[in-house]
């Protein structure tokens, strides 16, 4: 082992799993009426491991052979299933509701994603390989769920309209089986503007046909990018703000120069530089002629409505797909997400692989928490852990400031190359647990202190999740007085990194954070 691969095992905190069963993932999913339902049951512990479950609702049942829950219920109402597993250790049993409503993602999201190390260079194969190694690798004992397709895999469409994958996709249904068969999801990636991000075609004016697509290839999740659906809002708002013009200025707008529409039908496309001068200069001229509170509700539907015409679609399939928005926070997302019948939303521009942008993304989302609930997240973008370039301490600051956010969690490295201290970030299941808590509530900062953010994220149970974090450059003892985190003494501390209790104090908390690292507690009453 060379020595940056001996530092990075020696970093490890996770323990390794205990031999008796655990049962891990979400404690509460949900389910439309109807609409097929599974559920891998995640579960560690030396195998052979026996489950047992009891309580299901009608038409859902237990298939032993692939530890999954399937079926269709129609049912509505909260069904606590119980759920056992048993091996020559022990057993665990523990709860799982299952909601059969209308909310979908009731925790945050969990998967991988292919465009963080990937980009569009991507296949058929190689995702299926990343959802086998999802499996090889135990995450998916450990609640990762999610095998997403990012930009790249479209081709063009057919006579008919209806989208093809490209040479390097022959064929979406069969990666779909394939996926569903390993007990994961399948989730895929549009716009709905004419192109993709990548230059890849987009959805525009095909979004029902699109819904329909992917319904039929089996898929479970939407990310939708914005891109070219910048320029046509933009056409659209030019529209909108001349409306609000007295007679003069409009003339004044109309008259400078050939009509956009003119131009497009002169074969002239809407990236096209002429095109966009024109644009520009039109909208100056209204901006300046309108208030920005005139604009606003103009804003507001152009930005919304190439959103809900998806959503719209997506629901109208007989299966459940998770809607996630890709508008990078443009016009407050986190407030209209929902109207949008969005399950979450980016927060922010993209995520890369570095401590500046992880730090810069992630520590800005504090005061999004008033928005976000259960079947409504806030997304800060996907993970960088495993990736090039962030250190052990870095990845410790990542994961816990994504999970204290309740933010989903999509890993974005080459699952079938991670070191060991990779999966083991990946692999801990008191964190996990903080991210997936049912109360589904996003943590915020209760204090800063130079360096030093303390953020805070209440849990079901009333006790508290408490993360540490030191930004410095230089290694930090932090110590907390249980008042300044709203908390009286006498309360328990678990170390959740470690899996380990700590021992009582009546002050408060001290911990010795790393630079660039952090901590992470559960906390309250014993
Ligand atoms: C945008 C998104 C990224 C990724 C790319 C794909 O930049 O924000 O997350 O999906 O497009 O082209």
């Amino acid at each position: 082992m060379d020595l940056l691969s001996l530092q990075r095992t020696r970093a490890i905190r996770t323990p390794p799993p205990a031999a008796r069963p655990q049962i891990n993932g979400p404690r509460i999913v949900g389910v439309r009426p109807d609409s097929p339902f599974q559920y891998y049951i995640p579960v560690t512990g030396v195998r052979p491991i026996v489950l047992e479950v009891s309580e299901l609702p009608s038409g859902l049942h237990f298939n032993p052979k692939t530890a999954t829950i399937q079926g269709r219920t129609s049912e509505p109402g909260h069904h606590k299933v119980v759920i056992t597993g048993r091996n020559v250790e022990g057993q665990h049993t523990r709860e799982l509701t299952i909601v059969v409503g209308d909310g979908l993602a009731l925790t945050p999201t969990m998967g991988w994603s292919s465009w963080n190390c990937f980009n569009a260079k991507i296949d058929q194969e190689l995702i299926l390989n990343q959802a086998q190694a999802m499996v090889t690798t135990g995450l998916i004992d450990h609640g990762w769920t999610y095998i997403n397709i990012d930009d790249g895999w479209q081709g063009g469409r057919d006579a008919d309209g209806r989208i093809q994958g490209g040479a390097n996709f022959p064929d979406l249904r069969a990666l779909g089986d394939a996926i569903h068969g390993l007990g994961l999801k399948f989730g895929i990636y549009s716009s709905p503007g004419p192109k993709t991000c990548a230059g890849f075609e987009g959805s525009f004016r095909h979004e029902a046909q699109d819904a329909q697509s992917y319904a039929e290839w089996g898929v479970d999740f939407l990310k939708h990018d914005w891109c070219t659906a910048q320029i046509l809002a933009r056409v659209r708002r030019l529209g909108g703000y001349t409306a609000l013009l007295p007679d003069r200025e409009r003339a004044e707008v109309a008259a400078l120069g050939v009509e956009i529409d003119t131009l497009k039908a002169a074969g002239i496309s809407d990236q096209d530089s002429e095109f966009k001068n024109l644009l520009e200069r039109r909208l100056a001229i209204v901006l300046k002629q309108t208030t920005a509170s005139e604009r606003l509700p103009i804003d507001l539907a152009i930005e919304q409505a190439p959103y809900r015409l998806m959503g719209e679609a997506l629901r109208r399939q007989g299966r459940d797909i998770v809607y996630n928005l890709c508008n990078y926070g443009q016009w407050n997302v986190w407030q209209w997400g929902p109207q949008v019948h969005a399950h979450s939303w980016r927060t922010t521009g993209d995520i890369l692989d570095s401590w500046e942008s992880v730090e810069k993304i992630g520590f800005s989302q504090n005061g999004l928490e008033v928005w976000s609930a259960p079947g409504r997240w806030n997304d800060p973008d996907m993970l960088e852990i495993g990736n090039q370039n962030l250190t052990p301490d870095e990845c410790f600051t990542h994961m816990t400031l994504w999970c204290i956010l309740a933010a989903p969690l999509l890993i974005g490295c080459d699952l079938t190359s991670m070191d060991a201290f990779t999966l083991s970030v990946f692999s801990n299941d008191e964190v996990l647990a903080i991210n997936q808590d049912p109360l589904g509530r996003q943590g915020n900062r209760v204090f800063l202190r130079g360096q030093i953010e303390v953020w805070r994220k209440p849990l079901m149970d009333g006790m508290t999740a408490i993360a540490v974090f030191n930004r410095g450059e230089e290694v930090a003892d932090v110590d907390i007085a249980w008042a300044d985190l709203h908390l009286n003494d006498q309360v328990s501390i678990r170390d959740c990194w470690r899996q380990r209790d700590l021992p009582q104090l009546a002050a408060g908390l001290k911990t010795r954070v790393q630079a660039h690292s952090a901590e992470l507690f559960r906390v309250g009453k014993s």
